[in-house]
């Protein structure tokens, strides 16, 4: 499984969908560029969860709010306190640092420890636990991931504010002006796209945990009593999304968080988790959050963040939120991981050896990042590349394409396999004649002739 994720971080870097930032200078700790193709897989995403959002669901609103917010939105979220903060540990020796719960989970893989991390030396003493280099740990002292920055020219006290570390904050500050513009009646959800910032101790996992993300957050507000519902309601909806992207059922679980393990804000929390080739680990979090955020941002702003069920002016009562948080990197990620395909052997003539692997990106057809790829037969026949270069500029405006004219034919679609392209339409020397393409389908890899003037009408009809 290990080799899975060498394969997949190599596969990422080599077809340009994953790279390290700043790479010449040595790359820039836990922060990952996306290439041509990972963007398009990463808008793919985030198109089909917007859609999902807001065009597949009634009462659910758009919202684009600033990364950077009013301090006093951090203190009355509960953020800048010990609720948003994780224990960290160092090596005495060494002076290696890391997340204590990290520590503990390495050394005792698969084990659930019911003794509280603040219960240290007990932990220490009782598994013996020391760094790898032999070194004892100090103790844990809790480290908050708020990314701190300034704001104008002088970096005092009075200008200091922070990058969110979650998009849904900007959601319950306009929670006001949306429901006056929007006329919204509860229950409504506000749905946000938007980039998150976490000063995380221990980045790892490629683009798992990383210190910039993005994040696509849904936040439903709806009746107090009708909470556990819309929670169980939100839980089933977003597992059948990953579901109707293809995951694969046998990947995909959803863990209840155990009451000591809530984030600050939650009274219920359910994650979605996906198998990693480094284990079961989170991509999604549904949460309850009651009326944590609304109350606490009504007292600490002075304004009346309640909702009145005749009116909707203000007065009654906090509506509960149930939300729904996705990362994009994370979902991305996992969309790789379940694509992933090795053909032992051969899918195409092209592979010599029975023990030779082709690789196939099988991802769903509204995420490949590239719809169809255009292929001449030969690049030293003129008449091909120029009818070739013709087809090309004639699907590019309709979907993603590539114009590919290096290698031999079967090199080519192995290449466009590897990378999930759903389509390769071959100009041949019939094409001059009859005025069509051969295209291939990714998945059953039968090929069928169809004329160049109904290309763009096939395809479309395919991608639906
Ligand atoms: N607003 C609630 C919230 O932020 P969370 O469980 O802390 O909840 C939600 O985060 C999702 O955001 C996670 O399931 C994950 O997909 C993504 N995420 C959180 N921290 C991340 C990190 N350091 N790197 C990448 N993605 C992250």
């Amino acid at each position: 499984m290990v080799d899975l994720m060498e394969k997949i971080v190599s596969l990422s870097k080599r077809r340009g969908f994953v790279f390290p930032s700043s790479e010449i200078y040595g790359g820039f700790g836990s922060c990952y560029d996306f290439g041509p193709l990972g963007v398009e897989l990463k808008n793919n995403i985030k198109k089909v969860w917007w859609n999902e959002m807001t065009k597949r669901h009634d009462d659910i609103v758009g919202l684009d709010a600033s990364i950077l917010m009013s301090p006093k939105v951090w203190k009355a979220s509960g953020h800048l306190t010990a609720g948003f903060a994780d224990e960290l540990v160092e090596c005495k020796k060494c002076h290696k640092r890391d997340r204590w719960d990290f520590v503990l989970a390495r050394a005792f893989p698969g084990k659930v420890f019911i003794d509280k991390p603040e219960n240290f030396k007990k932990q220490v003493i009782k598994y013996e636990i020391k760094c790898d280099c032999g070194g004892e740990w100090m103790e844990p002292k809790k480290f908050n991931l708020m990314m701190k920055t300034f704001v104008g020219p002088v970096e005092d006290e009075a200008s200091v504010t922070y990058l969110r570390p979650e998009t849904c904050q900007g959601i319950y500050t306009n929670f006001k002006n949306i429901l006056q513009t929007m006329r919204m009646k509860i229950p409504f959800g506000v749905a946000q796209i938007g980039k998150a910032f976490r000063n995380e101790i221990n980045p790892k996992d490629f683009i798992y945990r990383t210190r910039e993300f993005e994040q696509m957050e849904m936040q439903w507000f709806c009746e107090p009593k009708t909470s556990p519902k819309f929670f169980n309601y939100w839980k089933k909806e977003r597992i059948n999304w990953y579901l109707s992207l293809g995951i694969r059922k046998q990947n995909l679980r959803a863990k209840e968080v155990p009451k000591n393990e809530l984030p600050h804000y939650a009274k219920r929390a359910i994650d979605i988790e996906y198998k990693f080739p480094f284990g079961w680990k989170e991509i999604e979090g549904i949460h309850n959050r009651g009326d944590w955020d609304l109350s606490n941002h009504s007292k600490h702003s002075g304004e009346d963040l309640k909702y009145d069920p005749s009116t909707g002016s203000g007065q009654g009562y906090f509506p509960h939120v149930i939300e729904t948080s996705v990362g994009v990197d994370r979902s991305l990620f996992a969309f790789l991981c379940d694509a992933y395909q090795e053909v032992k052997g051969g899918r195409t003539k092209t592979t010599k050896s029975a023990k030779e692997l082709e690789v196939l990106l099988k991802l769903d057809k509204s995420l490949a990042p590239v719809k169809a790829a255009v292929l001449p037969l030969v690049k030293n026949k003129p008449e091909l590349v120029k009818k070739a270069k013709q087809v090309y500029k004639l699907l590019k405006p309709n979907f993603v394409c590539l114009y590919d004219e290096t290698g031999s034919i079967g090199r080519r679609y192995r290449r466009q396999d590897e990378t999930g392209t759903l389509f390769c339409i071959t100009v041949d020397f019939d094409s001059l004649k009859k005025d069509d393409v051969t295209v291939r389908n990714r998945d059953t890899m039968k090929q069928k002739r169809i004329k160049i003037k109904d290309l763009v009408e096939e395809i479309n009809k395919k991608l639906k």
